[in-house]
């Protein structure tokens, strides 16, 4: 953008924010900004139905705003899918800070961040994701009472990423039990790219189970600790997605399966932890589905570190924690067949479970 006085004719043409794809019906967005700081951050709120909106804050170097208000829109969007087709009692929502979270990332940053959320009285409540840690929620907690994910020592339920890879691992196995006859991974060349906190732990269960796990990342050093500690294969070729594999499991950044992606894959399941993983969720559900490539949704199998937090605002202990994530397996099998059954694409059965949950809360409400 530039600093020019753009014309009241061209702001038409460019819908900045009702316009976009990924807005979606979102019911309010908050741009955040503090000079002092460094601060610009954008909270979105998609859908309060069934609960406050949670959801993590990622901060990241976006290229420009619009980058970033699409990725924030996307995402809150997701979180509302993912907390009601998993059966929690929340809403959707999310925040970016534009920025990089290495060296712009300071606790004064993340103390008036925190303030813009506490100004939202508990109708968005934040989390960590990529870019965050638990301290930084500690942080924030420091201001607010409307963020999960911090510390235990704190009183918090911890890193979620351990229970997202748990849930993430589950929902693979469905998806091979679907696609295979059965969830054994023995054997099976599993892809897993982005082995950061999710992704290494996933990576752990995959080689527990005796699966051939090859691993991608753009750190060298991820590389090299996750492979002296597994025994996964490092990926040394240019276009991961060409490769022979039986499973693809994005753990990276979103929206990997795009239209120079999807009519290379040769894997027979994609499942993985990233979020928003279609490009297009329309037009890519629907190639994957004719393609004969099973989609294990995102949302539906990464819900694991949100039920991890939902933990802390409902006090439930580890164990039902972990019963919960494993559910993600029958969940993901029941919307597999389903989607099969009406032949549907699998994204498009998860988000008519979550959308049929929140249309007849609204009824509810409306009694
Ligand atoms: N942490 C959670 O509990 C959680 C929950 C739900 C969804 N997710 C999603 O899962 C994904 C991973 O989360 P995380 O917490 O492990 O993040 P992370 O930042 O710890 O790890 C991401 C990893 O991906 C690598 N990476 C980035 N670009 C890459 C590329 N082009 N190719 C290969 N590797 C690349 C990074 O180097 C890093 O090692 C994110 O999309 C996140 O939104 C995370």
């Amino acid at each position: 953008m530039t600093s020019e006085i753009i014309s009241s004719k061209e702001l038409k043409k460019m819908d900045p924010v009702f316009g976009q794809y990924s807005f979606d019906d979102h019911e309010q967005i908050v741009f955040c900004n503090d000079k002092d700081t460094g601060l610009k951050a954008i909270i979105g709120i998609h859908n309060t139905v069934l609960g406050p909106a949670l959801g993590g804050t990622r901060m990241w170097n976006y290229a420009n705003e619009w980058e970033a208000l699409n990725d924030v829109l996307r995402l809150s969007r997701g979180m509302t899918f993912k907390s009601a087709v998993t059966g929690l009692n929340l809403g959707g929502g999310k925040a970016v800070i534009i920025g990089d979270a290495k060296t712009q990332k300071t606790p004064e940053l993340m103390k008036r961040f925190g303030e813009f959320v506490h100004s939202l009285s508990g109708k968005y409540i934040t989390a960590e994701d990529v870019g965050m840690t638990t301290e930084d929620m500690d942080t924030v907690r420091e201001v607010t009472p409307y963020v999960t994910g911090i510390s235990e020592s704190k009183g918090g339920a911890g890193n979620p990423s351990p229970i997202t890879a748990y849930g993430v691992f589950m929902g693979m196995k469905a998806a091979a039990k679907f696609q295979f006859g059965s969830d054994v991974l023995e054997d099976k060349n599993v892809f897993v790219q982005g082995i950061g906190n999710v992704g290494e732990a996933l990576v752990e269960h995959l080689v527990n189970e005796g699966a051939n796990v090859t691993i991608s990342d753009i750190s060298q050093d991820r590389l090299e600790e996750v492979r002296s500690k597994y025994g996964a294969t490092v990926y040394g070729g240019d276009d991961i997605y060409s490769e022979d594999m039986d499973i693809y499991a994005p753990c990276a950044l979103g929206a990997t399966i795009n239209d120079d992606t999807i009519y290379k894959l040769k894997a027979k399941i994609v499942a993985g932890a990233a979020n928003n993983q279609l490009a297009d969720e329309k037009s890519h559900g629907l190639i994957l589905q004719e393609r004969g490539i099973v989609y294990a949704p995102d949302f539906l199998i990464n819900a694991g570190g949100i039920i991890n937090v939902y933990a802390e605002l409902e006090n439930y202990d580890r164990q039902e924690i972990m019963r919960k994530t494993e559910n993600i397996y029958n969940t993901t099998l029941e919307i597999l067949d389903n989607a099969k059954v009406n032949n549907l694409t699998t994204h498009n059965a998860a988000l008519n479970v979550a959308r049929e949950r929140i249309e007849t809360r609204k009824r509810e409400n409306l009694k």
